[in-house]
């Protein structure tokens, strides 16, 4: 199965994706984790992304494509992937397309998860992230077992750099700006489901089963 999850910034895609690993074995291929775990080696290309990052704007196409086009080129994708925060342009998306066709393969669903932007700041601030798998937590929606440990890896948890009120409304404005336009992009290749992400996430996560099954 070949997905990708849509939403904006905070919409839950990490966390739903955690649970489409588990069923579909399928590994998720999360654009800003990587361009996060790029910073923490280092990396050109990390110190590059972390520029536009940290004022919560999208990393240039060039980039972003560039690491997608290598990592679709794993072996682990060849019985599908899950894409969490990618494509975010119409260049991007076009840019899918053709690596897509180059690998004979085509994108089966996209799942949107729709939450309006008033929700967005309380979920982005509450957020505790794993600082190895990336796993989200939330302080009040979706707390860890152990405070500030890991559920899945019982590594520490650590609030991302660009989770601060200010930094979330340039990515809300990304969002809206360069990255809607792609729900008539995907409407019209008629693989785009539209789920309710303002529910609980044991709620979102049935939905998003049933809406594949
Ligand atoms: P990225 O890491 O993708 O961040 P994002 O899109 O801003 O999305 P988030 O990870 O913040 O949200 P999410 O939908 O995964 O929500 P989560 O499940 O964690 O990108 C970061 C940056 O990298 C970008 O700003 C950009 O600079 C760059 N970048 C990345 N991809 C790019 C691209 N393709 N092109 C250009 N630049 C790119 O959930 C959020 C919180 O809510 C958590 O606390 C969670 O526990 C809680 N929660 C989840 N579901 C629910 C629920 N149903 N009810 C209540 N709480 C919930
Ligand atoms: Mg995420
Ligand atoms: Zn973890």
């Amino acid at each position: 199965m070949n997905l990708m999850l849509f939403g904006a910034p905070g919409a839950g895609k990490g966390t739903q994706a955690k649970f489409l690993i588990e069923k579909y074995n399928i590994p998720q291929i999360s654009t800003g984790d990587m361009f996060r775990a790029a910073i923490a080696d280092k990396t050109d290309m990390g110190m590059e992304a972390k520029k536009f990052m940290d004022e919560g704007k999208l990393v240039p196409d060039e980039i972003t494509i560039g690491i997608i086009k290598d990592r679709l080129a794993e072996s682990d994708c060849k019985n599908g992937f899950i894409l969490d925060g990618f494509p975010r342009t119409l260049a991007q998306a076009e840019a899918l397309n053709g690596l897509l066709k180059d690998l004979n393969i085509s994108l089966d669903k996209v799942i949107s998860l729709n939450v309006p932007d008033e929700l967005i700041v309380g979920r982005i601030t509450g957020r505790r992230v794993c600082s190895k798998c990336g796993a989200s937590f939330h302080i009040e929606f979706n707390p860890s077992k152990k405070d500030d440990i890991c559920d899945y890896c019982n590594s520490d948890l650590m609030i991302r750099k660009d989770d601060n009120a200010e930094t979330v409304k340039s990515r809300l404005e990304a969002y809206h700006t360069q990255t809607t336009p792609l729900i008539n992009y995907y409407k019209e290749k008629g693989i785009f489901i539209e789920l309710d992400g303002t529910k609980d996430v044991s709620l979102v996560t049935q939905d998003m089963f049933n809406a594949l099954s």
